[in-house]
């Protein structure tokens, strides 16, 4: 593992944010291991702008309004998930906790959050599935042979996952320059377990071919997308997105939903923010359609603004890595109660009991949804 201390077996009375979590990763972790973590690519104007583009938006404050019968339950893919944040697929989660994705599994189940499930993970989708009883989906990347991906979605189909999550916005990607300048390399154990099987050739990697005759040579096109709703009785939901044109060929082609989103900044940079395409990709595709979003939600208020704005739900990515590190499936539990209940407290003050209540009334600024 390429940490530097046992994670905390108790939390901190001193712990009380989700930022908290980010401080104090820097503790546990190796610098490089951080610098993967938490880098953007090429000059990072991407992951800058998740932050910001949430921080210029103010909440509106309304007053006695009762809600006593107020809940942040909400349904996706017609399964019922008792809030609306979720774990984001993230790979590689042994680098910083020896139970890696399990633990982050628990810390789930413990506060019946619903998680997203790696192809990159560390540890095996079936272990990750059994340590949960809360709604998984299992994120797919498409590999070069057509049967090693029908392998992981009849594997994750059997496992109990509830839905499919292809990323299709890193069929390239470099690492951060700051994981780069920190001189970031994966340790062997922590490669991914889901793809063990399949022989090293028929794995995605960047070889010495270049971008165009290297990855992009087995990069999946749309026919891909369509082959796969043709093998899966699950939903498919796509993340990734941020162009409206490709949002409505997705939602023509029978996608269950999107997952707007820039990789947390880690995939193409100079992209804007899932947050800032939002409102338009809501009035290109209607109000009934799931729409999630991620990148730089740190905060129930964080989350609030993004269902506002005309998101069903958000997913968490880089917090639940450092709460990880810093405290184990505890860490992960607590992080996500903390997002909860900052959650619960931004509704009651703004006078919406309910997820539903939320909608762009509720911010002092005016969203167009052109
Ligand atoms: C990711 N992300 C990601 N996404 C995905 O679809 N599959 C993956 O395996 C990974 N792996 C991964 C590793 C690390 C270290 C990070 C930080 C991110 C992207 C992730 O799902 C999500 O889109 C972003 O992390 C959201 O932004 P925030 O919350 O990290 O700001």
């Amino acid at each position: 593992m390429a940490t530097i201390r046992e994670p905390l077996e108790r939390i901190p009375a001193s712990l009380v944010s989700v930022s908290d979590y980010e401080r104090l990763a820097s503790e546990f972790l190796e610098p490089a291991t951080l610098a993967y973590i938490a880098g953007g690519s090429g000059n990072e104007q991407s992951l800058r702008a998740n932050i910001e583009d949430i921080a210029r938006l103010s909440i509106r404050n309304r007053l006695l309004v009762d809600c006593a019968q107020g809940h942040t339950r909400v349904s996706l893919m017609g399964q019922g998930i008792a809030h609306p944040v979720l774990l984001a697929p993230v790979g590689h989660q042994g680098l910083v906790h020896r139970d890696g994705e399990v633990a982050v599994a628990q810390g789930a189940a413990a506060t019946d959050t619903a998680l997203i499930a790696s192809t990159q993970a560390t540890r095996r989708l079936e272990d990750i599935a059994a340590a949960t009883d809360s709604p998984k989906w299992f994120q797919l990347y498409f590999q070069p042979r057509k049967e090693n991906t029908l392998a992981l979605v009849q594997r994750a189909e059997a496992a109990g996952y509830t839905a499919l999550v292809v990323t299709l916005d890193t069929p390239v990607q470099s690492l951060s320059r700051r994981a780069q300048r920190a001189g970031f390399r994966l340790p062997a154990h922590c490669q991914p377990a889901n793809l063990a099987d399949f022989s090293v050739q028929d794995q995605p990697t960047t070889g010495a071919a270049g971008v165009f005759q290297g990855l992009m040579a087995t990069a999946p096109g749309w026919q891909d997308l369509t082959w796969l709703l043709g093998q899966t009785r699950l939903p498919v939901i796509v993340k990734g997105v941020l162009d409206t044109d490709d949002a409505e060929q997705c939602q023509r082609m029978g996608i269950a939903g999107l997952i707007l989103s820039n990789h947390g900044g880690r995939a193409l940079d100079g992209v804007p923010s899932a947050l800032s395409v939002l409102p338009a990709v809501r009035a290109r595709l209607g109000a009934a359609y799931p729409l999630l979003i991620d990148g730089g939600i740190r905060s129930g208020y964080d989350v609030f603004k993004a269902l506002a704005c005309g998101a069903n739900a958000v997913l968490v990515g880089r917090p639940q890595v450092y709460a990880l590190a810093v405290a184990g499936a505890l860490g992960v539990a607590h992080m996500l109660k903390l997002f909860r209940d900052e959650l619960e407290l931004c509704m009651a003050l703004a006078g919406t009991p309910t997820v539903a209540d939320i909608s762009a009334r509720c911010l002092a600024q005016d969203v167009h949804f052109t």
